[in-house]
């Protein structure tokens, strides 16, 4: 049940939770050399969390570990998670309960305003579809009570249900991004080279809480800035963290690590809305594909990429040797975005 994790990375206490195996680990850390050039700025790295190794990858998958093996652990045989139509929380998930044979529901809300067929047909939506998971689309002001008809015909029908909160954010899933932490120490030391700046997509806040709580029990000095893409009020985000920070040195006290712990955001790359991907962000994309040969996504980590380039072009990296984007996924979002490019 638990995957094989590398003892040397790993601090004891997390090692002792349970985890299944779900992704290929560490995911590679890559220099992005022909960006950093055209740029002038420090070195640029990307972490390879699109390449997770479930479904094309991407953030989700190390959450979906810890919280998994929790539901399995449980006696779960139905999982039950959250997200909007394109979410890629829902398809890892999707993917994940293929995997290990258990049912899954994904409770899709329409909250993105995208006219265009492909966003309900494509991407995300596509694969859902091929892992047979059961999609319910709910419009918002639908959505609590379709959500507790759907719970309770679960429950009638004898299932074992284990819910995950929308984008596999609570304390448990939050670890993934611990372990990401440890992989980066880890990595750098190896390659010889100073970690000094972390840089990735923010929204339901797991991701940023792991690393922010990684790096206070790993002592490292990292610094850690989230792109706030989803909520319109960056102090929700700001908020979630706290929360889950606090959750998090609570519920696993052998971390010997305080909730107490500095929080960094920017919300100028956020655009119109959570979903709408703004100028910078396509431009970003499109440099990137043509410069590097990767592939970032229009909702999250084309925004943190358009974030990027942009605090190295104000001068606001250049105290750091080195910064890392870490990628986390998303391009299986592209084709549904097929008329913003
Ligand atoms: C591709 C991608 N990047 C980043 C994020 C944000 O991660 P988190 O929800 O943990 O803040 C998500 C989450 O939905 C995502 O799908």
């Amino acid at each position: 049940m638990s995957s094989p994790i590398q003892p040397n990375i790993t601090p004891p206490w997390l090692e002792a939770i349970p985890r299944v195996h779900l992704g290929h680990w560490p995911t590679p850390l890559e220099p992005l050399p022909r960006l950093t050039k055209e740029l002038s700025g420090p070195k640029l790295w990307v972490k390879r969390d699109d390449c997770s190794g479930l479904a094309t990858g991407g953030n989700k998958t190390r959450k979906l570990e810890f919280l998994l093996a929790d539901a399995i652990n449980q006696g779960a045989d139905t999982i039950v998670t959250y997200g909007a139509v394109q979410s890629n929380h829902a398809r890892q998930t999707a993917a994940a309960c293929a995997k290990l044979g258990l049912e899954c529901h994904l409770l899709l809300s329409q909250r993105v305003d995208w006219d265009h067929p492909s966003y309900r047909e494509n991407g995300n939506v596509l694969f859902n579809k091929l892992f047979g998971a059961k999609v319910h689309l709910l419009e918002l002001d639908e959505f609590e009570q379709r959500q507790a008809e759907i719970l309770a015909g679960l429950h009638a029908k004898n299932k074992q249900v284990y819910q995950i909160p929308s984008g596999g954010s609570n304390a448990l899933g939050a670890l993934g991004y611990v372990l990401c932490l440890a992989e980066l120490e880890f990595q750098t030391k190896a390659m010889n080279i100073s970690l000094d700046q972390i840089i990735h997509a923010s929204a339901s806040a797991a991701t940023q809480a792991g690393l922010i709580f990684g790096a206070a029990a790993l002592n490292s000095n990292v610094e850690i800035l989230g792109i706030n893409v989803f909520h319109p009020d960056p102090t929700t985000l700001t908020t979630r963290i706290e929360n889950l920070l606090g959750k998090m040195s609570q519920h696993f006290p052998d971390s010997k690590t305080s909730a107490d712990l500095p929080i960094n955001i920017n919300h100028a790359y956020f655009g119109e809305a959570y979903g709408k991907p703004t100028t910078a962000c396509l431009e970003a994309i499109n440099m990137v594909a043509e410069l590097e040969g990767l592939l970032f996504d229009p909702v999250y980590s084309g925004k943190a990429l358009a974030a990027l380039i942009d605090q190295i072009n104000l001068g606001n990296f250049s105290q750091h040797e080195n910064v890392v984007l870490i990628h986390t996924g998303g391009a299986a979002s592209l084709s549904a975005y097929v008329d913003a490019f």
